[in-house]
């Protein structure tokens, strides 16, 4: 028998597809019991889970896909940082109804996504466990979460619901790219230069199935 190994953090069961894990699970930058989580699941999608996270480090597709403007002179095609297991950058965007991100957003492995910071300045976290159902499918998990602000749960909520509503906003606009997104060399240009990063990662990324012995 293999035994996965495995822990549980923000609501999730989380596994690692190896014998020991290389990286940990995101860390959130308050104790669980000052937050109010959200867990939803999706429907499958009939893609595999690093093209979904190559949405996160696509520049473009934040102007052209969603219509924000960038709030910030820095191209964050400059601003990627990564360690060996995770990739990500700092992004601030002007949605088209008036709001303003200011956001850190990040790939953990190749299928764990994170993102932390404000909604017109008050803290929310995005995590998704990109689950690989089957080999070009996948489930996403979500955990949107706030900071209990007080007593006022119902303010808490109402944040939240904002929150949800922007970031369900943007799955829909991801939706019909997602559903049939496939790249093809050579053509991404200097503005995708983070992207260009991010599949460079991937292909790079370590491959294992330690319970190939345990498969009939
Ligand atoms: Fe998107």
């Amino acid at each position: 028998m293999f035994r996965f190994p495995a822990v549980e953090r923000h609501g999730i069961v989380w596994a690692f597809n190896g014998e020991k894990p290389l990286f940990d699970i995101p860390h959130l930058p308050y104790e669980q019991d000052e937050l109010l989580l959200r867990h939803t699941v999706l429907d499958e999608a009939p893609v595999d889970p690093w093209l979904i996270a190559a949405q996160t480090m696509d520049v473009q597709h934040f102007l052209l896909q969603h219509g924000f403007t960038f709030g910030d002179p820095n191209d964050p095609n400059d601003e990627v940082t990564a360690t060996g297991y995770s990739m990500g950058y700092p992004l601030r965007f002007d949605t088209p109804d008036g709001s303003r991100l200011d956001l850190r957003v990040d790939i953990h492995g190749t299928n764990i996504f994170r993102q932390t910071g404000t909604l017109d300045g008050r803290w929310f976290c995005w995590l998704t466990a990109l689950r690989p159902v089957r080999p070009g499918v996948s489930r996403p998990y979500f955990v949107l979460g706030a900071r209990r602000a007080g007593a006022d749960a119902a303010a808490d909520e109402a944040f939240l619901d904002r929150a949800a509503g922007v970031m369900a906003g943007m799955l829909a606009d991801d939706a019909p790219v997602l559903l049939t997104l496939r790249f093809r060399p050579g053509l991404l240009t200097r503005s995708d230069r983070a992207l260009a990063r991010y599949l460079e990662y991937v292909r790079k990324y370590p491959r294992d199935n330690p319970a190939r012995d345990h498969i009939t």
